[in-house]
Protein backbone atom coordinates (compact mmCIF):
# COMPACT_ATOMS: atom_id res chain seq x y z
CA UNK A 1 0.00 0.00 0.00
CA UNK A 2 1.11 3.34 -1.49
CA UNK A 3 1.28 6.15 1.81
CA UNK A 4 1.89 9.82 2.12
CA UNK A 5 4.30 11.08 4.53
CA UNK A 6 4.69 14.71 6.18
CA UNK A 7 7.52 16.18 7.28
CA UNK A 8 6.66 19.39 9.53
CA UNK A 9 9.24 21.02 10.70
CA UNK A 10 9.40 25.23 11.98
CA UNK A 11 10.41 26.64 8.56
CA UNK A 12 8.72 24.23 6.27
CA UNK A 13 7.18 20.71 5.32
CA UNK A 14 8.09 18.21 2.87
CA UNK A 15 5.39 15.74 1.96
CA UNK A 16 5.87 12.61 -0.47
CA UNK A 17 4.02 9.56 -1.80
CA UNK A 18 6.08 6.34 -0.48
CA UNK A 19 5.77 2.95 -1.96
CA UNK A 20 6.35 -0.26 0.23
CA UNK A 21 10.01 -0.46 -0.09
CA UNK A 22 10.34 3.17 1.23
CA UNK A 23 10.85 4.54 -1.89
CA UNK A 24 9.53 7.97 -2.71
CA UNK A 25 7.67 8.60 -5.63
CA UNK A 26 6.53 12.35 -5.63
CA UNK A 27 7.11 14.98 -3.65
CA UNK A 28 6.09 18.57 -2.48
CA UNK A 29 7.32 21.10 -0.57
CA UNK A 30 6.13 24.22 1.20
CA UNK A 31 7.27 27.19 3.30
CA UNK A 32 5.55 27.60 6.92
CA UNK A 33 5.68 30.21 9.75
CA UNK A 34 6.37 27.95 13.06
CA UNK A 35 3.89 30.41 14.72
CA UNK A 36 0.71 29.76 12.06
CA UNK A 37 -0.56 26.59 13.73
CA UNK A 38 -3.95 26.69 10.67
CA UNK A 39 -1.33 27.96 8.29
CA UNK A 40 0.47 24.92 8.98
CA UNK A 41 -2.70 22.84 8.77
CA UNK A 42 -3.57 24.32 5.79
CA UNK A 43 -0.24 23.89 3.68
CA UNK A 44 0.13 20.35 5.03
CA UNK A 45 -3.32 19.38 3.81
CA UNK A 46 -2.77 21.31 0.38
CA UNK A 47 0.54 18.77 -0.22
CA UNK A 48 -1.83 15.94 0.82
CA UNK A 49 -4.61 17.21 -1.31
CA UNK A 50 -2.24 17.48 -4.17
CA UNK A 51 0.03 14.16 -4.23
CA UNK A 52 -3.23 12.09 -3.54
CA UNK A 53 -5.44 13.40 -6.68
CA UNK A 54 -2.63 11.83 -8.71
CA UNK A 55 -1.20 8.58 -6.48
CA UNK A 56 -3.61 6.35 -4.68
CA UNK A 57 -3.11 6.13 -0.85
CA UNK A 58 -4.13 4.14 2.01
CA UNK A 59 -2.98 6.44 5.14
CA UNK A 60 -1.12 9.51 5.56
CA UNK A 61 1.35 10.41 8.39
CA UNK A 62 2.53 13.47 9.91
CA UNK A 63 6.21 13.76 11.32
CA UNK A 64 5.80 16.67 13.76
CA UNK A 65 8.24 18.11 15.07
CA UNK A 66 6.76 17.77 19.22
CA UNK A 67 5.69 15.60 22.25
CA UNK A 68 3.15 13.60 20.37
CA UNK A 69 -0.02 11.88 22.19
CA UNK A 70 0.21 8.15 22.94
CA UNK A 71 -3.08 8.17 20.15
CA UNK A 72 -1.06 9.21 17.74
CA UNK A 73 -3.28 12.42 17.02
CA UNK A 74 -2.65 15.24 18.55
CA UNK A 75 1.03 17.17 19.52
CA UNK A 76 0.71 18.49 22.95
CA UNK A 77 3.86 20.84 22.99
CA UNK A 78 6.78 21.86 20.65
CA UNK A 79 9.15 23.53 21.48
CA UNK A 80 10.02 25.17 18.29
CA UNK A 81 6.41 25.65 16.80
CA UNK A 82 3.27 27.12 18.36
CA UNK A 83 1.39 23.93 18.94
CA UNK A 84 -0.29 23.32 22.62
CA UNK A 85 -2.50 20.24 23.15
CA UNK A 86 -2.97 20.31 19.35
CA UNK A 87 -5.16 17.64 17.39
CA UNK A 88 -3.33 18.02 14.66
CA UNK A 89 -4.43 14.42 13.11
CA UNK A 90 -8.44 16.58 13.00
CA UNK A 91 -7.42 19.64 11.95
CA UNK A 92 -5.68 18.45 8.95
CA UNK A 93 -7.98 15.91 8.44
CA UNK A 94 -10.79 18.57 8.19
CA UNK A 95 -8.91 20.00 5.17
CA UNK A 96 -8.01 16.64 3.50
CA UNK A 97 -10.22 15.55 0.72
CA UNK A 98 -9.27 11.69 -0.06
CA UNK A 99 -10.84 9.54 2.55
CA UNK A 100 -7.81 8.13 4.26
CA UNK A 101 -6.08 7.49 8.19
CA UNK A 102 -4.14 10.15 9.16
CA UNK A 103 -1.46 9.48 11.75
CA UNK A 104 0.71 11.80 13.78
CA UNK A 105 4.41 10.82 15.04
CA UNK A 106 7.03 12.64 16.52
CA UNK A 107 9.66 13.32 13.55
CA UNK A 108 12.61 12.21 14.83
CA UNK A 109 10.69 8.86 15.85
CA UNK A 110 10.14 8.65 11.97
CA UNK A 111 13.05 9.67 10.42
CA UNK A 112 14.86 6.88 12.78
CA UNK A 113 11.68 4.30 12.02
CA UNK A 114 12.93 5.22 8.10
CA UNK A 115 16.89 4.37 8.59
CA UNK A 116 16.23 1.24 11.35
CA UNK A 117 13.95 -0.43 8.55
CA UNK A 118 15.70 0.94 4.89
CA UNK A 119 18.09 2.85 5.83
CA UNK A 120 21.78 3.20 7.91
CA UNK A 121 19.85 1.15 10.92
CA UNK A 122 18.64 -1.97 8.47
CA UNK A 123 21.51 -4.55 10.22
CA UNK A 124 21.11 -3.31 13.89
CA UNK A 125 18.82 -3.91 16.28
CA UNK A 126 19.38 -1.49 18.70
CA UNK A 127 20.14 2.12 17.42
CA UNK A 128 19.80 5.77 18.21
CA UNK A 129 18.94 8.41 15.93
CA UNK A 130 20.01 12.35 15.77
CA UNK A 131 17.86 14.15 13.69
CA UNK A 132 20.02 17.63 13.97
CA UNK A 133 18.39 20.76 12.35
CA UNK A 134 16.48 23.61 13.87
CA UNK A 135 16.05 21.27 16.88
CA UNK A 136 17.84 17.74 18.50
CA UNK A 137 15.47 14.93 17.88
CA UNK A 138 15.99 11.16 18.86
CA UNK A 139 14.74 8.07 18.03
CA UNK A 140 15.48 5.11 19.95
CA UNK A 141 15.31 1.83 18.47
CA UNK A 142 15.89 -1.45 20.97
CA UNK A 143 15.67 -5.20 20.34
CA UNK A 144 14.60 -3.98 16.97
CA UNK A 145 11.24 -1.57 18.61
CA UNK A 146 10.71 1.75 18.80
CA UNK A 147 10.68 3.15 22.15
CA UNK A 148 7.57 5.69 22.78
CA UNK A 149 7.42 5.87 26.69
CA UNK A 150 4.23 5.67 28.68
CA UNK A 151 3.41 8.50 27.14
CA UNK A 152 4.64 9.09 23.88
CA UNK A 153 7.56 11.46 24.69
CA UNK A 154 10.31 9.11 25.04
CA UNK A 155 13.68 9.65 23.07
CA UNK A 156 13.31 13.33 23.76
CA UNK A 157 16.81 13.61 23.94
CA UNK A 158 17.63 17.17 22.67
CA UNK A 159 16.21 18.18 26.58
CA UNK A 160 18.71 16.56 28.12
CA UNK A 161 20.39 19.66 29.95
CA UNK A 162 23.92 19.68 29.07
CA UNK A 163 25.12 22.79 30.73
CA UNK A 164 23.90 24.22 33.94
CA UNK A 165 22.80 27.66 33.51
CA UNK A 166 23.26 27.50 29.91
CA UNK A 167 21.34 28.48 26.91
CA UNK A 168 17.80 28.89 27.11
CA UNK A 169 15.87 26.66 25.36
CA UNK A 170 12.19 26.50 23.69
CA UNK A 171 11.48 23.88 26.30
CA UNK A 172 11.41 26.87 29.04
CA UNK A 173 14.62 25.19 30.75
CA UNK A 174 18.58 26.08 30.36
CA UNK A 175 21.06 24.01 29.03
CA UNK A 176 19.47 21.69 27.23
CA UNK A 177 21.60 19.63 24.64
CA UNK A 178 19.33 21.28 21.63
CA UNK A 179 20.81 24.05 22.39
CA UNK A 180 24.38 23.04 21.67
CA UNK A 181 23.79 19.90 19.05
CA UNK A 182 21.38 21.81 16.45
CA UNK A 183 21.26 23.31 13.08
CA UNK A 184 20.38 26.63 15.16
CA UNK A 185 23.14 25.91 17.60
CA UNK A 186 25.06 25.86 14.44
CA UNK A 187 23.78 29.02 13.45
CA UNK A 188 23.32 30.84 16.15
CA UNK A 189 27.52 30.57 16.85
CA UNK A 190 28.63 31.50 13.52
CA UNK A 191 26.62 34.25 13.38
CA UNK A 192 28.55 35.30 16.48
CA UNK A 193 31.79 34.69 15.47
CA UNK A 194 31.36 36.39 12.06
CA UNK A 195 31.14 39.25 14.35
CA UNK A 196 33.56 38.43 17.27
CA UNK A 197 36.30 37.20 14.77
CA UNK A 198 36.08 39.51 11.87
CA UNK A 199 39.89 39.11 10.99
CA UNK A 200 39.06 35.11 10.24
CA UNK A 201 35.35 35.35 8.58
CA UNK A 202 36.07 36.78 5.80
CA UNK A 203 34.73 34.07 3.84
CA UNK A 204 31.80 33.32 5.98
CA UNK A 205 30.92 37.36 5.98
CA UNK A 206 30.80 37.16 1.57
CA UNK A 207 28.89 34.44 1.50
CA UNK A 208 26.44 35.81 4.06
CA UNK A 209 26.22 38.80 1.73
CA UNK A 210 27.65 40.92 4.26
CA UNK A 211 25.54 40.56 6.73
CA UNK A 212 26.43 38.54 9.66
CA UNK A 213 23.03 37.93 10.52
CA UNK A 214 21.92 36.45 7.43
CA UNK A 215 24.65 33.87 7.42
CA UNK A 216 22.95 29.96 7.16
CA UNK A 217 24.16 26.55 8.03
CA UNK A 218 24.40 25.33 4.83
CA UNK A 219 26.98 28.26 3.75
CA UNK A 220 29.06 27.32 6.81
CA UNK A 221 29.10 24.02 5.34
CA UNK A 222 30.19 25.14 1.83
CA UNK A 223 32.86 27.15 3.42
CA UNK A 224 34.45 24.45 5.65
CA UNK A 225 34.64 22.17 2.35
CA UNK A 226 36.59 25.17 0.58
CA UNK A 227 38.82 25.04 3.62
CA UNK A 228 37.65 27.52 5.89
CA UNK A 229 39.50 27.27 8.87
CA UNK A 230 36.72 28.89 11.24
CA UNK A 231 33.85 27.31 9.57
CA UNK A 232 35.91 24.20 9.82
CA UNK A 233 36.24 24.86 13.68
CA UNK A 234 32.18 25.50 13.77
CA UNK A 235 31.58 22.16 11.96
CA UNK A 236 33.75 20.68 14.59
CA UNK A 237 32.63 21.90 17.93
CA UNK A 238 28.99 20.99 16.47
CA UNK A 239 30.51 17.57 16.05
CA UNK A 240 31.80 17.46 19.52
CA UNK A 241 28.25 18.21 21.23
CA UNK A 242 26.81 15.29 19.14
CA UNK A 243 29.44 12.97 20.00
CA UNK A 244 29.60 13.80 23.93
CA UNK A 245 26.13 13.69 24.31
CA UNK A 246 26.30 10.35 22.48
CA UNK A 247 28.30 8.58 25.11
CA UNK A 248 25.98 9.74 27.97
CA UNK A 249 22.80 8.65 26.04
CA UNK A 250 25.44 5.54 25.24
CA UNK A 251 25.62 4.84 29.18
CA UNK A 252 21.79 4.28 29.24
CA UNK A 253 20.70 2.43 26.11
CA UNK A 254 24.13 0.50 24.80
CA UNK A 255 23.19 1.09 21.25
CA UNK A 256 24.96 -0.62 17.78
CA UNK A 257 24.64 2.53 15.81
CA UNK A 258 24.16 5.83 16.19
CA UNK A 259 22.70 7.28 13.07
CA UNK A 260 23.23 11.30 12.07
CA UNK A 261 20.31 12.88 9.91
CA UNK A 262 19.42 16.43 9.63
CA UNK A 263 20.95 19.35 6.88
CA UNK A 264 23.90 18.96 8.34
CA UNK A 265 24.70 15.86 7.34
CA UNK A 266 26.25 17.46 4.41
CA UNK A 267 29.02 18.32 6.38
CA UNK A 268 30.15 14.80 6.26
CA UNK A 269 34.01 13.79 7.73
CA UNK A 270 33.99 17.37 8.96
CA UNK A 271 31.22 16.50 11.27
CA UNK A 272 31.25 12.54 11.77
CA UNK A 273 35.35 13.50 12.68
CA UNK A 274 34.84 15.06 15.80
CA UNK A 275 31.82 13.26 16.79
CA UNK A 276 33.44 10.24 16.66
CA UNK A 277 36.72 11.21 18.53
CA UNK A 278 33.90 12.66 21.15
CA UNK A 279 32.32 10.13 21.52
CA UNK A 280 35.31 8.05 21.96
CA UNK A 281 36.57 10.25 24.40
CA UNK A 282 33.71 10.24 26.87
CA UNK A 283 32.52 6.63 26.40
CA UNK A 284 33.19 4.69 29.62
CA UNK A 285 34.58 1.72 29.88
CA UNK A 286 36.60 2.21 26.49
CA UNK A 287 38.32 -0.53 25.04
CA UNK A 288 36.49 -3.14 27.45
CA UNK A 289 33.24 -2.99 25.78
CA UNK A 290 32.27 -2.58 21.33
CA UNK A 291 32.04 0.47 20.66
CA UNK A 292 29.05 1.74 18.16
CA UNK A 293 29.26 3.15 14.99
CA UNK A 294 28.44 6.50 14.34
CA UNK A 295 27.09 6.89 10.98
CA UNK A 296 25.17 9.32 8.54
CA UNK A 297 21.52 9.11 7.92
CA UNK A 298 21.14 7.30 4.36
CA UNK A 299 18.01 8.91 3.55
CA UNK A 300 19.14 12.61 4.42
CA UNK A 301 16.29 14.97 4.89
CA UNK A 302 14.19 12.85 3.35
CA UNK A 303 13.73 10.29 6.51
CA UNK A 304 11.15 11.61 7.88
CA UNK A 305 8.46 11.20 5.09
CA UNK A 306 9.25 8.12 4.86
CA UNK A 307 9.40 6.75 8.40
CA UNK A 308 6.07 9.07 9.08
CA UNK A 309 4.23 7.24 5.27
CA UNK A 310 5.92 3.34 7.21
CA UNK A 311 4.22 3.95 10.26
CA UNK A 312 0.89 5.20 9.35
CA UNK A 313 0.50 2.32 7.28
CA UNK A 314 1.25 -0.20 10.22
C1 LIG B 1 11.52 18.51 19.91
C2 LIG B 1 11.35 17.11 19.38
C3 LIG B 1 11.72 17.05 17.92
C4 LIG B 1 13.07 17.68 17.67
C5 LIG B 1 13.45 17.69 16.21
C6 LIG B 1 12.88 19.05 19.56
O1 LIG B 1 12.97 20.36 19.97
O2 LIG B 1 11.33 18.51 21.30
O3 LIG B 1 10.04 16.66 19.59
O4 LIG B 1 11.74 15.70 17.51
O5 LIG B 1 13.11 18.98 18.16
O6 LIG B 1 12.55 18.39 15.43
NA1 LIG C 1 11.69 11.36 19.25
ZN1 LIG D 1 14.96 22.07 25.94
Amino acid sequence: MHAIGVDIGGTKIAAGVVDDEGRILASVRRETDADDVAGIDAAVADAVNELAADHEVGAVGLAAAGFVSPDRTAVNFAPNIAWREYPLAEKVGALVRADVPIVVENDANAAGWAEFRYGAGREATDMLMLTVGTGLGGAVVVGGNLVRGKWGAAAEVGHMRVVPGGHYCGCGHEGCWEQYASGSALVRDGQASVVAQPARAARLLELAGGVPGDLQGPQITEAAQGGDALAIELLANLGRWIGEGSASVAALLDPEVIVIGGGVGAAGDLLLRPARAAFAEQLSALGHRPEARIELAEHGNEAGIVGAADLARQ
